[in-house]
This record gives C-alpha cells, structure tokens and sequence, in this order.
C-alpha cells in the first residue's frame, strides 16, 4: 500500500471485496438449511422482505460511516461523536465489535477446516487413498487442528498483501468462480430424481408458516449474519471506498449479489436433501423435522455424492472447494477488523499486526477444539446470536441519530449530487434512525427472552 489506507480500485473491486465478505458459510450453508427446516418458501419469502427492508439500510449506515470517517470502526464511531461521554461509548461498541470479528473467525476457521478436509477426502479417494479419505472426513483433534490452521494460514497470507494487493485480488478471482461452481451444480442437481420436490418446497410458500414470529426473527437474523453486518466489517470496508461512488447504488450491487448467490444456494441445497431423500438417505426425523441441521453438510451432502458414482466424487470435490472460497472471502473480512485497528491505532506494520493477531486467534481456535463440547456452541451463540444485533442497533444509533443528518447528505452528494431527489434520501434517514433501531433491538429481545 502506498499510504497509511488503502482504497479500492474500482467500484467492481470494492463490490466483489465487500460480497466476498458476505457470501460465505452463512449464505451457502446456514439460510439453504434454515430455509429447509422454517417452511422452505415461507422462509426465502421473508429473508427476501427483510434482506431488502432492513439489512440493506443498515449496511448503508456503516458504509457511510466508514467513509465520512475514513477510520476503522473504533476510531470511526469516535470521531462521529459530539461529546466525551458519546465517544467513550462510541470507543467501546468498536473494540467490542473488533472482539467479535476475532471470536467469529475462530470458529468460522475450525468450520472452514472442515471443507478444506472434506474436498481433500474426495481427491483421496479419487487416488484410491481409502484409509486417508476416511481420517480427513473422520472428527478429530488432529485433522481439525491442522486443517483450521491451513485456513487461518490463507488467510493470514492474503490480508497481509493489503487492500488492493490483497482483498481486492482474492475477491476479484475467487467470486466468479464461486458464482460459476455454484451454478454448474444447481445444474447438475436439478436433472436427478427427486430434485422437483425439493424445488415445490423452495418456490411454494405457505403463506400462513410466513407470518411466525419465531420465522419473522429468524429469517431477519440470518439477513444481518449474511450481510456481515454488526461486528465493523462493512464498516471497514466502506472506508476503502473513494469518494466518487455512489454509497446506495455499490450497497444496493452488494446486497443483490449477497441475496442472489444464497437464493441460488437455496436451489442446490434443498434439491439435494430430496435428491438424497429419494437415496434412502434418512433427513428428517419422524415430527417432519430436520434429523442434523447443523451437521447437514458434512453428513447428508457426502452420502447424496457417494449415490451419484463417479461423477459424485467431483461433485463432492466441488462442493467443498466452493465452500471453502466462500468462507475464504468472508475470513478475510473479518481479519481485517482488528488488523484495520492496530496499523491504525499504534503504528504496527500491517505484517506485524496480520501475523500477531491471525496468530493469536488460530491459538483461540485451538483453545475451542480442546474444549470443544463446552466452547464450540458458546461461541457462536455469543456472537451470532448476541453482540451482532446488538452492534448493529449501535451503528444504526450512530448513523440516524449521531451523524448530523448535513453530514449524511455531504457523504452521500460526493458520488451522487442528485441524491436529494431521488427516493433513497426520502426514505433512509428516517428509516435508519427510527425502524432499523426498532427492528434490531427486537432481535435482541428475542435471543434473551424468546
Ligand atoms: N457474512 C458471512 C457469511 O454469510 O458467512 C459471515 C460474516 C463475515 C459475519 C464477516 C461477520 C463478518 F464480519
């Protein structure tokens, strides 16, 4: 990098970087399986609503933070605030943010593990390396603590390039291939027996499962979790953003990309779980219920693979690559929160930083694979479920009711003059400050008490 910051080349560069962040195992994973077990369509009708309603405004008040402050989030939320106490807060809802970006990664590295494994196992048995297929794909200490660290390893490896060296490439090579590999399969599933099922459930909604509250929150936290929104990451990234874009239209191309690529999930997953189904393969329970929700990918998707023959190893095989690129973008995002801070705030070399916080948090991910049965679940629900809503109602506080709505109109008129007029700054200001907050906090409620 030239300067101390970084900036994005070009608006497609910043787009593939930012979706890059978003589209990982949430969107491929999580929301296929979510979708599967909250009422298929009634499920992707709702996240479709929300993504749109509310984690899209959302994402605009930390990418116009981002950039009117050119800071990370710590520095960012501080600099925006008018008084000491205000600032104090700001200070502290940014380091807390940092901390969660380090905890998501430390078990989003042991989750990443896992696919480089299982891609691993599939060209093993390819080879005729039976007895090694079967270790990678076998849970172990072991196999889980080398494969988290080739992980963490990569990803140390690119953010220590930079912005542009690093996260714009990456993201700018492994997106399209990620769109296309995604593609090819959906392709693929859809000619087996049993796929059309699995579509009738996807496309056909049940509009009375839609109106669930307990679907309603779940659908509107996994839009916030898809989007990497509540922890600083787009934040961040919107600091790399130069003036001359358009902050609602690069947000608007992110959050499309985002959606489409887990809709398009969607048509791989549940296919498959029918395709499976109609295998013998055993997925739901005698209640109707999903049998391994969480462990879905790793139990359900092998065994539809072995049924197909041999094409099936390479299916397997592109699979996991797939989820392991789409992971890969996302834990570059999130290694940049801390990494952003510590070049920014006590002048370490980005080396430096990058290697001694990758480095701590590899150590963390091996702490949770030793108390795997205690920590694992904790971890997650401590900061999927707990501190990203609650940090994203902040970044909302702060947009809506701390940046002076004069400096929100600055912001935004630098790459779009005309922006008074056109339906966005109708709508945002008000819907950041009063419905976003609302809606948020709404969440929270929920994860305490629901
Ligand atoms: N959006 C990512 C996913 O869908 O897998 C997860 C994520 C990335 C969350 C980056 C938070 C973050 F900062």
């Amino acid at each position: 990098m030239a300067s101390a910051r970084g900036e994005f080349s070009s608006r497609l560069g910043f787009v593939l970087a930012a979706a890059g962040s978003a589209v990982g195992l949430g969107n491929i994973w999580n929301f296929p399986t979510q979708a599967a077990s909250n009422g298929g369509a009634a499920f992707l009708l709702v996240y479709l609503v929300l993504a749109f309603t509310l984690a899209y405004p959302a994402l605009m008040a930390e990418l116009i933070i981002g950039r009117h402050a050119h800071a990370n989030a710590v520095q960012a939320l501080q600099r925006i605030s008018p008084n000491a106490p205000v600032r104090m807060f700001g200070r502290t809802a940014g380091l807390i943010g940092l901390a969660v970006a380090s905890l998501i990664l430390s078990f989003y590295g042991i989750v990443a593990g896992w696919m480089i494994a299982f891609c691993i196992s599939s060209f093993a048995s390819v080879l005729g390396l039976e007895s090694v297929s079967a270790w990678l794909v076998s849970f172990g200490f072991a196999r889980n603590v080398i494969f988290m660290l080739l992980f963490m390893g990569l990803t140390i490896a690119i953010i220590s390039r930079g912005v542009q060296d690093g996260i714009e490439r990456w993201s700018a090579r492994l997106m399209p291939m990620l769109i296309l590999t995604l593609v090819l399969l959906v392709i693929y599933v859809l000619t087996l027996d049993g796929a059309s099922e699995g579509l009738k459930v996807y496309l056909l909604p049940d509009f009375h499962r839609a109106l669930s509250p307990d679907l309603i929150l779940r659908a509107m936290g996994s839009s916030f979790f898809s989007l990497s929104l509540g922890v600083g990451t787009m934040l961040i990234y919107g600091s790399y953003i130069d003036d001359s874009q358009n902050l609602p239209l690069v947000g608007g191309m992110v959050t499309l990309v985002d959606i489409s690529i887990a809709v398009l999930a969607g048509f791989l997953v549940l296919p498959a779980m029918y395709v499976a189904l109609h295998n013998g393969v055993e997925i739901f329970g005698p209640g109707g219920e999903l049998l391994s929700e969480d462990t879905l990918v790793f139990s359900v998707l092998p065994e539809l693979f072995t049924t197909m023959g041999p094409t099936g190893v390479l299916v397997s095989i592109l699979f996991f690559f797939l989820m392991t690129i789409a992971a890969l973008t996302s834990s570059i995002s999130m290694l940049e929160v801390p990494v952003a801070y510590c070049i920014e705030e006590h002048n370490v070399s980005r080396k430096t930083g990058v290697y001694a916080i990758g480095g701590a948090i590899a150590a963390f991910s091996t702490v949770i694979l030793l108390n795997f049965d205690t920590l694992f679940g904790f971890v997650i629900s401590l900061t999927t479920r707990y501190s990203e809503p609650l940090l994203g109602f902040v970044f909302c506080v702060y947009a809506g009711w701390i940046l002076h709505r004069d400096k929100l109109l600055q912001e935004l008129r630098k790459g779009n003059p005309g922006i008074e007029q056109g339906l966005f700054w109708k709508i945002w200001p008000w819907w950041v400050r009063v419905v976003c907050p609302t809606v948020i906090l709404a969440i929270f409620a929920q994860s305490i008490w629901g």
